[in-house]
């Protein structure tokens, strides 16, 4: 086992894979040295690419075997699609328990799993191997994010208060892969995708530094889902021609926008509430990450695309299209914000060094696999109250079994 500096192996070689490595110039003590992907060309170009940022010695592995038996692993970083989740952990798991190698750790994306049922069977699969576990939940390690909850907390909470309002929110106008747009494999439409982050995000922004996830208590959810752009005809059509027929949001749609509000009461039993809204159905200049929070003599808000960088093409610059100012960017003419650094301003970096370094020192992280299910609880419950129409106590019976009916194919958006 290493005492200065870990082995990183990566599963999957997508677009986030490619985030994680970019964010790695700015992670000390470890090193990636590993991609499995069952596309043996993009894992060369993944393990090529941290090469040429010399971030490590990256090479691309035939199995997820291989590469835990290979002793310059230390920990896996888990980043395949959803529907793979548990056949990847359990090819970890299975990989550990019969020792055909020793790992220390592993750092799974959003979303642990598609439903509740699935993200406890990873759970119990992480239990099994002893493994210590986290959850990569990047927006929780923006430096905004950090640095305002600290203030917030030591100044405002700590004289008047503590805060009880979080707003976030997650739009853009679209994802990259036709999976995402697959409920039955992505587990549900944007709600299941990107609430994950604005939930978790905000729950984080109404918890005192220092104090438990159980120090402020989810009580009740109520939210609701629609389909506002990617049904209509000639958007089901473009949807066909970018992702393949398979997509077909004429007959199996899944919601584009979504909003939830979860009541929470804190140690004293005061109320505290989260919005979180979501869209794929954003039409801006990119991604845009927001988030709030409001206490009795105090806010904060953040808006990523309230950049300090802004470019101006005019109407003679008539570029390609990219993604080179900002992710999921939708123009290149006319006043564009850039995000400087997004590996860093997303969270990534912050992340990766947290989980390293708890990683190295033996230590579990705070964010783990334990959070990766409370998410999916009271996610699922948001799609339960969408489809009732009604609030619904959390948690409530049967969340176990629920899958969405975006996810069974059976979503019938209504007016
Ligand atoms: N934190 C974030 O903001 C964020 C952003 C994007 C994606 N994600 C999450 O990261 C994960 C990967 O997303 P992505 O954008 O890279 O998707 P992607 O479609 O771009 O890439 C998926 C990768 O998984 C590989 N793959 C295919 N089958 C596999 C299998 N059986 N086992 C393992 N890997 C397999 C593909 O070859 C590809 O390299 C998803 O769980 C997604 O939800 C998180």
């Amino acid at each position: 086992m290493p005492s200065t500096k870990l082995g990183i192996g990566f599963i999957g070689s997508g677009f986030n894979t490619r985030f994680h490595i970019r964010s790695w110039v700015g992670v000390r003590d470890a090193d990636v040295r590993g991609v499995w992907s069952p596309n043996e060309k993009h894992a060369e170009e993944a393990a090529a690419l941290a090469r040429s940022l010399r971030v490590g010695e990256a090479k691309a592995f035939n199995s997820i075997e291989e590469m835990i038996a290979d002793p310059s692993i230390d920990c896996i970083w888990l980043c395949g699609p959803n529907h793979m989740r548990i056949e990847n952990m359990e090819a970890i798991v299975h990989a550990v328990t019969t020792g055909k190698g020793q790992l220390i750790g592993i750092a799974c994306e959003k979303s642990l799993a598609r439903n509740v049922g699935e993200a406890k069977r990873v759970v119990e699969l992480v239990e099994k191997s002893g493994l210590l576990h986290g959850y990569l939940e990047n927006q929780l390690f923006t430096p905004a994010i950090q640095r305002g909850r600290a203030l917030i907390w030591a100044r405002g909470a700590a004289l008047t208060g503590r805060p009880y309002l979080a707003r976030a929110a997650e739009e853009h106008s679209g994802p990259h892969m036709p999976w995402f747009w697959q409920g039955e494999l992505q587990g549900g439409g944007v709600l299941n995708d990107m609430m994950c982050h604005s939930v978790e995000v905000a729950r984080y922004l109404l918890t005192e530094p220092g104090k438990p996830r159980a120090s402020i208590r989810p009580v009740a959810v109520s939210a609701q889902i629609a389909s506002l752009k990617w049904s209509r005809p000639e958007y089901v059509e473009r949807l066909k021609q970018m992702m393949g027929s398979a997509v077909d949001y004429a007959h199996k749609p899944s919601e584009d926008f979504a909003r939830a509000t979860v009541n929470y009461v804190d140690e004293q039993g005061h109320p505290i509430i989260v919005e979180a809204t979501t869209s794929w159905s954003f039409v801006g200049a990119g991604l845009r990450l927001s988030q709030e929070l409001l206490g009795p003599e105090y806010s904060l808000s953040i808006n990523t695309l309230d950049s300090g960088l802004k470019l101006f093409f005019s109407r003679e610059v008539k570029g390609a299209a990219g993604e080179d100012l900002v992710e999921k960017q939708n123009a290149e003419q006319g006043l564009m914000p850039v995000v400087a650094n997004e590996e860093s301003e997303y969270g990534y970096e912050g992340e990766n060094r947290y989980f390293v370094s708890c990683f190295l020192e033996g230590k579990q992280p705070e964010e783990s696999f334990y959070d990766g299910l409370e998410v999916s609880k009271l996610l699922m419950t948001a799609y339960m109250s969408a489809e009732q129409r009604r609030v619904i106590e959390f948690p409530p019976k049967d969340l176990d079994a629920f899958v969405p009916a975006v996810a069974r194919g059976a979503w019938k958006p209504s007016t």
